[in-house]
């Protein structure tokens, strides 16, 4: 059993961050390859095919660094290439993220509800499954078409008047947000800033226990004492990203 191989985890760019730390809160010992496509981002307008592209070249050097397992930490990629790296990838197990509108349904299943995501997401067949599966018929799907750059760049002005242009309009409207982009937790104080006091669902606590528990399962926990490392690849080999990424795991 390859135990003490990573857990390998991507994203189109600093969105994952916020999965990883969700992770790290419940498996401190794991050793952790993040990858980041920044070179690529953004995924949401992107292409089936162009996905599937994308995260096969990712997947292919997560398992030449002898990851264990692999997370997917952007609902884009999920909704859309899971099911097909599952079948081209039998060997190793995928831990996919989702848009928590679930748990919508299982907590706040009366409230009127906004699912954040990105236009991949929200037109993507894995997630209109969910969506008619646990509909409340008190939802909005909002495709936030080019937050996610926003975020990327870390431009918070430009944040703000995206927030105020597309949400402002839904202030004392909403009672529950989906946070369905991985980018998304990284600004839910300026989200909730916007649009009231609101109850946020994130999916990402939940996949880390699910990841423990797959781990547990299939005998792959890695039991070394102290804590494990983290090492970051972003496709783009650009330094600030790197810095700002360890700024970011500091802060969250
Ligand atoms: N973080 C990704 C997600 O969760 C997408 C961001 C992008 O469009 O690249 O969907």
């Amino acid at each position: 059993m390859n135990t003490e191989g990573a857990i390998g985890i991507f994203d189109s760019g600093i969105g994952g961050f916020t999965v990883l730390k969700e992770i790290i809160k419940v498996l401190p010992n794991e050793n952790y390859i993040y990858y980041s496509d920044s070179k690529n981002n953004p995924y949401g307008d992107k292409s089936d095919k162009q996905i599937n592209a994308l995260c096969e070249n990712i997947v292919n050097l997560l398992i030449e660094q002898k990851c264990k397992i692999i997370v997917i930490a952007c609902n884009t990629a999920s909704a859309k290439s899971v099911q097909y790296l599952r079948k081209k990838y039998t060997h190793i197990p995928f831990i996919a993220i989702e848009p928590a509108y679930k748990m919508v349904y299982d907590y706040a299943y009366d409230e009127s509800t906004l699912v954040m995501a990105t236009k991949g997401t929200i037109e993507s067949e894995k997630f209109n499954l969910l969506y008619h599966m646990y509909n409340n018929h008190k939802t909005i799907l909002f495709p936030c078409v080019g937050l996610a750059d926003l975020i990327e760049e870390g431009n918070s002005s430009k944040i703000k008047i995206y927030l105020k242009q597309y949400l402002e309009p839904y202030k004392g409207k909403i009672r529950n947000v989906v946070l369905g982009c991985t980018h998304y937790p990284l600004i839910q104080h300026e989200i909730e800033e916007t649009l009231g006091q609101v109850h946020f669902f994130n999916g990402a606590p939940y996949l880390a226990t699910h990841l423990k528990n797959v781990l547990q399962e299939k005998n792959l926990v890695n039991h070394q004492q102290k804590k494990g490392t983290i090492q970051f690849i972003d496709s783009s080999n650009d330094k600030q990203k790197k810095n700002r990424f360890f700024e970011i795991l500091k802060e969250i």
